[in-house]
């Protein structure tokens, strides 16, 4: 994902090599977060539809507390010793997934999409907990902290695509565009 670090010091009882790993995790995520917080804007912005004000308002709270989650994972990397990178060019350079597809578009398409996009995140910080289990249990506690919010908000998210069966509108939907159809 990003170029390895070389740290020059770590957190106390952390061995380098397991370190480096951990930052290299923690800045995967933090391109994740960069890029969700500014993509719920987007949505934020974009949403037209009689449930405007509702998806619109729903959204705030969204991005406040994924930008703080930014914040503490690239505080995590500098405590650490590495060099949290968070321009835009280095989370375009980085991630592994495509920016999000649709523009002005009603709200049922852009939860549709959203329901995606959570999926996304949060299948990967679940692999990180994962991972950190032998690693670093103090990152992977802030992992699991932001993935249970991140689960929360997803929720939110897919109760406006399910019906009175439970079953989710997007059920089966590989990527936004095929999402929203699906929902609209
Ligand atoms: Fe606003």
């Amino acid at each position: 994902m990003s170029t390895q670090q070389k740290l020059q010091y770590t957190t106390p009882g952390l061995d380098e090599t397991s370190a480096q790993r951990v930052v290299e995790l923690l800045q995967g995520r933090l391109h994740a977060a960069n890029d969700l917080h500014l993509t719920l804007k987007h949505v934020h912005w974009n949403v037209v539809g009689p449930h405007f004000i509702a998806v619109h308002e729903m959204l705030d709270p969204q991005v406040d507390a994924v930008r703080g989650f930014a914040d503490d994972l690239a505080e995590r990397i500098a405590t650490l010793g590495g060099s949290p990178q968070g321009t835009p060019g280095s989370i375009v350079d980085a991630r592994t997934w495509d920016d999000y597809s649709i523009g002005r578009a009603t709200t049922q398409e852009h939860l549709a999409a959203l329901d995606l996009v959570y999926q996304g995140v949060i299948t990967t910080y679940r692999d990180g907990i994962k991972e950190l289990d032998d690693l670093d249990l103090v990152t992977q506690d802030m992992f699991i902290a932001q993935t249970e919010q991140l689960e929360l908000f997803h929720w939110f998210v897919r109760a406006h695509l399910e019906d009175k069966g439970g079953s989710l509108a997007t059920q089966g939907a590989t990527t936004e565009a095929e999402a929203a159809r699906a929902a609209s």
